[in-house]
């Protein structure tokens, strides 16, 4: 049985990934950090219910910024693969806490890939690379050629990351991948990403819990996908013969504006009715155009999206309008 630990288990795609490798079978080990409330939320689905069969999630307290921890981690383990998903992952939050960022982000990576190399063992590594790297971009659309550009101090940390992990490949002979990931979303995105901010205010103006939603930069585009579909493509990477580097995009992009205009019109709500903008969300260098080509993934891992533009503000709407049943029932505000 093979095993994986995965920095950032309780995100987004931490979540998503445990899903798909304990259905293939994989003992699964998470880091989680010290919360002073509860924030397992997104797997306690795998966690607790004692009726999940093959129960085999086991969590652990650490943190990128803690080297000693990261290698006892390691030494305990021996994992076969390791997944680095753990960040401070929110570009805007980034402009406020620059040196915080690039620690755990930067610095975090190159931390991980250290005591793996000094635990004297050799799992496959995945990094969890962004777009946010392309920034001000060079070329359209965006391929693993296509020179970076970083517009934030989270895109110059995971440039670093980036370049961490293609430099352990080289010089140490590790089974290490970046995956170059294009935003991807899903009901269990943050609530402080766009997308999500949109369904979630959205639904709740629907059912008359809220009036206005406010946001920044309409005209910002970007390429997004469903975030289960990008797990995928994190998994088939280490399961090449050979360590690579790969785009993972739709091919497709939108604006923030098309986006709202997309999930208000399948609620049949007027978007100019409720949407203001704020100009505390606009950032201080923006990233105007994101648009990647997948070819290669297509071609080497056999990988392509599944879910369309469309399909994911609906499938992201109708989660939320759930949960914004359960807050009217409620008579208080919930997270997911
Ligand atoms: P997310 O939902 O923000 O999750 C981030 C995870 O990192 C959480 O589990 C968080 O733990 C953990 N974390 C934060 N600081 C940490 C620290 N100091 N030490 C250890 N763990 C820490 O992000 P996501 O959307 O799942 O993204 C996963 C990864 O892919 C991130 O590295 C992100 O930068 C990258 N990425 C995301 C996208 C995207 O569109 N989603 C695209 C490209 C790349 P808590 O729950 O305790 O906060
Ligand atoms: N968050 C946010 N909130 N963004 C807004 C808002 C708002 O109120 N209004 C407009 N935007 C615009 C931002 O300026 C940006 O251009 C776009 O919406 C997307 O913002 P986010 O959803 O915060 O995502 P991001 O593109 O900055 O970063 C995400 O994708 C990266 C991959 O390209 C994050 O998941 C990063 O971790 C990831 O690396």
């Amino acid at each position: 049985m093979k095993k994986a630990l995965i920095t950032g288990i309780t995100g987004q795609d931490g979540s998503y990934l445990s899903d798909l490798l304990l259905e293939k079978d994989y003992e699964v080990y998470g880091i989680i950090r010290r919360s002073s409330s509860f924030n397992t939320g997104r797997i306690d689905h795998v966690y607790e219910d004692p009726h999940v069969p093959n129960r085999r999630l086991t969590l652990m307290y650490g943190d990128l910024s803690d080297s000693g921890c990261l290698s006892s981690i390691l030494n305990r383990i021996q994992p076969d693969e390791v997944y680095n998903l753990g960040a401070q992952s929110h570009v805007r939050v980034s402009f406020d806490t620059p040196e915080y960022t690039s620690d755990v982000v930067g610095m975090g990576t190159i931390r991980l890939l250290e005591a793996i190399r000094h635990c004297g063992i050799k799992p496959k590594f995945y990094q969890a690379s962004s777009s946010e790297m392309f920034g001000k971009v060079m070329e359209v659309p965006q391929t693993e050629k296509t020179p970076f550009y970083p517009r934030s101090p989270y895109g110059v940390a995971k440039l670093f990351g980036y370049w961490a992990t293609v430099n352990y490949r080289e010089a140490y002979d590790l089974f290490a991948c970046n995956g170059i990931l294009f935003n991807h979303e899903s009901p269990r995105r943050g609530e402080t990403f766009v997308t999500r901010k949109i369904t979630r205010a959205a639904a709740r103006i629907k059912l008359g819990l809220q009036e206005t939603l406010y946001l920044g930069n309409l005209d910002a585009k970007r390429d997004w996908g469903f975030a289960k579909d990008y797990v995928e493509a994190m998994w088939l990477m280490l399961q090449q013969d050979r360590p690579d580097d790969y785009v993972i995009a739709t091919g497709e992009t939108h604006s923030v504006r098309e986006f709202v205009e997309e999930v208000f019109s399948y609620l049949e709500l007027n978007w100019e009715e409720h949407v203001e903008i704020d100009p505390r969300y606009l950032r201080p260098t923006e990233v105007d155009l994101l648009i990647g080509d997948p070819s290669k993934a297509r071609r080497q891992l056999n990988w392509q999206p599944k879910v369309t533009f469309r399909d994911l503000a609906r499938i992201m709407v109708d989660a939320d309008l759930g949960l914004a049943e359960q807050e009217k029932a409620a008579g208080k505000r919930l997270t997911w």
